[in-house]
């Protein structure tokens, strides 16, 4: 292999040209062994940004960061083991409904998931919310909870994937986050290296998905589709949308707590979330499938709408957050998690909400503290909003219109989270009010063809 040189592998891709696998992989190799700098790193991402990755070099990027370190063999625990991973949204907590929900069903969920990644949260940091937590296990410790629970939830270590460890959190503070190709190659790398059987994707589109065009979010979840299925795993992706946050809570402990909420058939603070039950159904059907548990997704959400109802998915979250060391008094009091609010928006006038606007809030929230803006900040977990309304809902006059959370009170910024909501006097439901909403899946893509709901 030729000595590494960083800056003309940078240069080359600047100038839009093809790189071999080889350069790749010796690239990705001596970042993580820290002997390319992140400054060098950085441009070489913001370059693979701009001039894309082609179908060849996706799949060595991909390779490379599975291979920069150990690829699990999970073949010894029972069962055919499938996981599921978002592109990234706002308000997305659906990764804890659903991991014990399709382990309560008998289909093991060895998850690896990703930080806070620029204006939307990551399962890490929400899982973190619960006091003592641990997603930072040793792989012996992974196995362990997984064979006991049916499920396990941790982060990228020194020895899983830790090229995407790295790159993540270099991208997330670079302005390089929203690439095709660079999201495959994170995506995949991390989840080829847990020892999954198969893999289910929630591919987000619209304003608070990185991927804004359906058009682009396809293209996306095709990719994810045939490099999944070139390392030898099914992998089916849904396309589902993003236009509006994905329930009522946002942030790490707001969300934790209305996942809670929704695994103990409650409901959350805000009011009903019918849309990430729905989400969280539609993709538990496909990994039942996936998983040999369920004839066809149909059936595999058949029996997830059960196991939600009846109470097993609880007991298994309740099982998970045991063996992975966290409170489970917690779970019992799931507002404690965020504590009380430190400020409420009111609306200034009747009417109804036409519109909230997903990313606004995506980057109010991080700059309430529960997102980062270096690399090596923390997290405040309790930082986040719950929506008292949604698009569509009725308000008064002086109404909250959400509830704001935070550890620092002086952080709260009222006006940042007043510019997400449009408000308008027409009565919903008159001849003017919004349209009824877009289904939320909006297409299904199987590795071989797109199943098309949206009529787009
Ligand atoms: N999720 C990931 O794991 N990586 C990305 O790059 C984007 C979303």
């Amino acid at each position: 292999m030729p000595d590494l040189n960083a800056v003309r592998l940078i240069t080359r891709k600047r100038d839009g040209h093809a790189l071999e696998a080889d350069d790749i992989a010796a690239l990705v190799r001596a970042y993580t062994d820290g002997a390319v700098p992140d400054y060098q790193m950085a441009a070489f991402l913001m370059a693979a940004f701009l001039r894309g990755l082609d179908a060849t070099e996706t799949t060595a990027l991909t390779r490379a960061m599975l291979h920069s370190g150990t690829v699990l063999d999970l073949s010894d625990v029972p069962g055919v083991k499938v996981d599921k991973h978002s592109t990234g949204g706002v308000g997305d907590k659906v990764s804890l409904v659903l991991a014990p929900l399709v382990a309560a069903c008998g289909v093991p969920v060895p998850m690896i998931s990703g930080r806070g990644l620029g204006h939307t949260g990551g399962t890490l940091d929400k899982l973190e919310a619960i006091p003592g937590f641990r997603t930072d296990l040793s792989i012996p410790e992974y196995r362990d909870v997984l064979e006991r629970t049916g499920a396990v939830l941790i982060g990228q270590t020194a020895e899983i994937a830790p090229a995407d460890g790295l790159l993540y959190a270099l991208r997330d503070v670079t302005g390089t986050v929203e690439s095709i190709p660079l999201i495959a190659a994170s995506i995949l790398s991390k989840k080829l290296a847990e020892g999954i059987d198969a893999l289910v994707l929630d591919v987000k589109t619209g304003r608070g998905a990185f991927m804004k065009s359906q058009a682009d979010a396809r293209q996306l979840g095709a990719t994810l589709c045939r490099v999944g299925r070139q390392f030898g795993t099914p992998t089916v992706a849904l396309l589902t949308q993003m236009d509006v946050p994905l329930g009522r809570a946002i942030g790490n402990g707001p969300e934790t707590a209305e996942a809670i909420q929704l695994l103990r058939g409650q409901t959350p603070a805000g009011g009903p979330c019918p849309d990430v039950l729905e989400v969280t159904i539609a993709l538990a059907g496909e990994m039942l499938h996936l998983g040999d548990a369920a004839s066809s997704p149909q059936e595999g959400r058949r029996l997830a709408t059960a196991a939600l109802e009846d109470g097993p998915a609880f007991g298994a979250f309740q099982e998970i957050v045991e063996a992975q060391g966290g409170d489970l008094g917690a779970l019992e009091n799931p507002d404690s998690l965020m504590g009380k609010p430190v400020a409420v928006l009111e609306a200034e006038t009747a009417g109804f909400v036409a519109d909230v606007d997903p990313l606004a809030l995506g980057y109010a929230a991080v700059d309430l503290g529960a997102g980062r803006a270096t690399k090596e900040a923390d997290v405040d977990h309790k930082a986040g909003f719950v929506l008292n309304k949604r698009p569509g809902e009725r308000v008064e006059d002086g109404e909250p219109l959400a509830w704001i959370y935070a550890s620092d009170p002086a952080r709260a910024d009222l006006e940042a989270v007043r510019s997400a909501f449009v408000l308008e006097s027409r009565e919903a439901g008159a001849a003017n009010a919004p349209s009824a909403p877009r289904p939320l899946v909006l297409d299904r893509f199987d590795g071989e063809t797109w199943e098309t709901r949206s009529g787009e």
